[in-house]
Order: C-alpha cells, then structure tokens, then sequence
C-alpha cells in the first residue's frame, strides 16, 4: 500500500460530452481512491479537463462562440456529470486556469534557460483529431490509425524540446522499475518506442496559426504545444493548492492505451528535464467498444453514461464497468450484458443476501440481532470465505484487477448464500426448541452483509450505504474494516426493514 496515494485520471477533452471511455478511467480512479482511503491512506483524486490546442479552437468555432466560452460551458458539463455521477475527486483541474497557466510558463522558461528548449524547424504530418505529427511508418495507407483522416503536411520554425537527451535515462529506468507501467505488454511497447530513435518533441505553435494557448514565457509569437501544457497538469494542480510537495510524485496515472506515447515517453522526460521526481504507476487501460464496433456518432453506438445511470443505477454501471473489463485489455459493451451482470450478480447475489436476511430477522425476531452461539464449522468456513475475500481483494486491487477483486467477493458473498440455503433457518424456525440455532445463523448471515457491504463499498459506494443504513450500523464503525467477525452487534441491536436494493430487469 502507498504512503500517500496520489491518482489521476486524463485530462479530458472538452470538445465531446463525457462518454463511456471517460467515465470508465473515472470509475476506476474513484474506486481506487475510496479503497485508499477506506484503508486510512491520506489519498488525492484529480481529474479535469484539457482545453487549449487546434481541436478546442475549430470546436468553438463551429459552436459559434469564443474558445474561453466554449471550455467554460463545457467544463461545467464534465463537473456536472461527475458529481451526479457521485465521483468524489478532491481537486478538478482545468488547463485554462491561470494557476496552470503559470506553472507551465514556469516550467518552460526554466528549461529554455537551461537549455533544454531551442528553436528549429518543423516538418512532418500532423493529425488535429491526435493534436500530434505522425511519421509515415505510424499511418495507415497514408491515414491517421485513429481518425482514418490525411493529415496535414507542415513545415514552419518552431521551438523544439531536447527530449532525445533524456531518452537513454527513460528506458533505463523503464527497464529498472518492472512495475513502472501496468500492464506489462504496453511497458513493452513504450521499451520498443524507446528503442527507437525519437528524436526532440517539437513544443510550439505559431499564434498566426493558432492562438488558444499558453504563450511561451520567451516568446509571444508562440504558444505550448497542447501536449506539453496538459501534461503538467498532474503537477500544476496540486502546486495551485500548495500540495505539491505532500502529493508528488503521483502514485497512478491512469490512462486509455492511445496515450501511452505522451504519458510513457513525453511526461517522464519532462519531468527529468524539469528536475522533478518521476510518477509511481502508469496503469493503461483498454477500450470500450459497443456492439462489437468502434464506438462512433455515425454509427450511432455511443454509450451516454448518464443514460445508462438513470437507467440502472450509478452502482449497476459501477460493477458492470470494473467487473466485465479486465484492467488493460478491451471489452465490449451491451446492455443486454450489463442486465445479464445486473441479475446475476447484483439481484440474485447480494441483493438476495440483503432481502433474505433483513426479511428472516424481522419474521422471527422483531429485527433484533440474536446471541451467535459457539460457531459450528461451517459459520467458522462462512468468516473464513469473507477474510479470505479481503486479502485476495487487497491483492487484486494493487494489481489493478479490478474484476478479479469483485470476483473473490462475489464468492464469499455465493458462500453466504449457499450458507442459507444449507443451514435453512427458515424450516428450523418451524421447531421452537431450534429458535436460539436460527438467531445463530441470521446473526452471521448479518455479519455477512456487513462485510459484504465494507468490502464492496469502493465499488459500489451507494448500496454500500444503503446496507449499512438497513444494518443500523454508524458510520465510523461502518468504517472501521477490522472489526472482528461476530462483534459489530450487540444482542438485541435492531435492523431496518427488509430491502430491495436491486430490482431485476
Ligand atoms: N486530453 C487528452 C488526455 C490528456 S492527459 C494529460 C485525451 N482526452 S480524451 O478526452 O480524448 O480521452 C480521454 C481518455 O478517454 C483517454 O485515456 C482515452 O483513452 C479514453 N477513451 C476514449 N474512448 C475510449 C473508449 N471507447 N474506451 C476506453 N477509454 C477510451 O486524450
């Protein structure tokens, strides 16, 4: 576990609506810092939007508007979908916010001074989709991989960044630091990149071309490079807080495998060039398709997060997300599997394990919470299942598999199902010399769901709740993951009602 834990999403695009691919990297930076801090890690959670650069500019024109309009709006929208969404990031970081505008100058002017940036010319092919130059060997059939469009052939002085200096020092510390990035088939990528002959990254553009940007501190007829500005923002937005020094470096950068070159070549360099500390963790993930294909406007397949949130509930989404995608390789959405994982898993596991359990204490004992008796083996197997779960979650987790840490839940969450269905409280009840056996039994089935909700609160924050709400339990014992098995309720502590915390669809 991390001393500080310090993770972050993408910067996102302002010039699209947050879709699948932003609300997965968000899902996951979220759970991962609620697992942090539930583990009483002091944790940071940055998100935020990117907002200068050629592609922002053409969408406030076609927006009709004025780019600083234009990011505003759109902004506000992210922020908004966020937090009905329930992310809890601690800081939102915007690239046209003067505090970063100021740290990027700051950075910039320190490497010209040092000699780090000098003036050059550039020529080569530039996707505006991309915001970067491509050599002929990345196209396909003369096309951007990605945006399947020409690009454009340019040539005009420019400033260029001496990344070339510091790529021996990147891949030597690549090749040092197995973990450095997650999975290992992107960290072979980046080493094959690295391999490669790479050449100084070319940071300006000409304002006569485009204005909407960071001037450069040592000359207003240019501003940053979009790339080079967004990347700082993993720096610039604890420093605008003055955290800086109790954040850096950050634990986990989380990205989607088409930034991998910027995150795993560029940002380290910049940050050996800038004399900072480098990150901990680039944790890469695959990408979403829907319906076997690319997820595309014209195809009319893209998947509105919010959508499927009033729909199925925040948490449903949550689970589906984490569960189905095996962090780092891709997956396709439907919904007809996202209701398949709703029923299965939600419905019939833990929610039946809720309903049951809550429906039996209030038939028999008034809801009252019963003595647990001298434990029979398999109440002892039944706590084991849910102690093994934590450690094989613990694991998981710092592996980034998120689906495999749900999975060993859901078997200690099957266990305690199958525990009712074997111990059958509901016909020892009929025999009233067995009435002290049935407390035994729903007192663990409660214990059960108490672990089961501590567990799987990360994920699934809000049913996490709800079940402690039905549990009568406060919150901070709530929070308190190491209280023993068997000693959460007193004798005679009273539930809630029974609940039905995901309806079947
Ligand atoms: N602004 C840059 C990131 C700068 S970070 C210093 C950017 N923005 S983006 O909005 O286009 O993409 C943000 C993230 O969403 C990327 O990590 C990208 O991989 C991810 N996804 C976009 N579509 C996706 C899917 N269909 N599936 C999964 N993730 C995808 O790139």
């Amino acid at each position: 576990m991390p001393r500080h834990a310090y993770i972050t999403t993408p910067i996102y695009y302002v010039n699209a609506e947050p879709h699948l691919g932003s609300t997965y990297t968000t899902v996951v930076a979220d759970a991962l810092a609620r697992f942090y801090r539930q583990r009483g890690i002091s944790t940071t959670f940055q998100t935020g939007t990117d907002e200068h650069g050629e592609k922002i500019a053409e969408s406030a024109r076609e927006a009709g508007v004025s780019p600083r309009e234009f990011v505003d709006e759109v902004a506000a929208k992210f922020r908004s979908t966020w937090d009905s969404c329930g992310i809890q990031y601690d800081h939102f970081v915007r690239t046209s916010d003067p505090r970063h505008v100021e740290f990027v100058r700051g950075v910039l002017a320190r490497l010209h001074a040092q000699d780090d940036i000098y003036f050059g010319s550039y020529e080569g092919l530039y996707c505006v989709g991309c915001e970067r130059l491509y050599t002929e060997k990345e196209l396909k059939d003369g096309l951007c991989p990605d945006h399947l469009t020409k690009p454009s052939e340019v040539s005009e002085p420019n400033y260029f960044f001496r990344m070339a200096k510091y790529q021996d020092a990147v891949r030597g510390h690549i090749e040092k630091n197995p973990g450095f990035i997650h999975p290992e088939g992107y960290r072979n990528e980046t080493l094959a990149m690295l391999r490669e002959d790479l050449g100084d990254l070319c940071i300006s553009r000409p304002k006569e071309r485009l204005s909407w940007g960071i001037e450069l501190p040592f000359d207003a007829g240019y501003v940053t490079y979009v790339w080079f500005d967004a990347l700082l923002n993993y720096a610039s937005g604890p420093a605008a807080q003055g955290r800086f020094e109790e954040v850096w470096p950050a634990t986990l950068h989380l990205i989607g495998k088409d930034i991998l070159k910027p995150h795993a070549v560029f940002w380290p360099t910049m940050l050996l060039a800038a004399g900072y500390p480098l990150y901990e963790r680039l944790g890469v993930g695959g990408f979403w398709s829907s319906g076997g294909h690319k997820m595309s406007k014209s195809l009319g397949n893209v998947v509105k997060p919010l959508e499927l949130r009033d729909r199925y509930g925040m948490d449903a989404l949550r689970y589906f997300l984490l569960r189905d995608m095996a962090f780092g390789q891709d997956a396709d959405f439907t919904e007809e599997a996202l209701i398949v994982r709703l029923n299965a898993d939600l419905a019939n596991g833990l929610g039946n394990l809720v309903s049951r359990t809550l429906a039996m204490s209030a038939k028999y004992f008034g809801s009252r919470v019963q003595a647990r008796l001298p434990a029979t083996d398999e109440d002892a197997a039944l706590a084991t299942a849910f102690a093994e779960a934590r450690v094989e979650l613990d694991r998981q987790i710092e592996n980034l598999a998120f689906h495999r840490g749900l999975e060993a839940v859901w078997r200690a969450i099957d266990a305690a199902n199958k525990y009712v269905a074997d111990q059958a409280p509901f016909k020892l009840a009929r025999d009233e010399t067995q009435r002290p056996r049935v407390g035994a039994i729903l007192h663990n089935c409660i214990e059960s769901l108490r672990v089961a909700a501590q567990l799987v609160a990360p994920f699934l924050p809000d049913s996490a709740d709800r079940i402690r709400e039905a549990l009568g339990l406060p919150a901070d014992r709530f929070a308190n993951l190491d209280l023993p098995w068997g000693e959460a309720f007193a004798d005679e502590h009273l539930l809630g009602p029974s609940i039905n915390l995901f309806p079947r669809v």
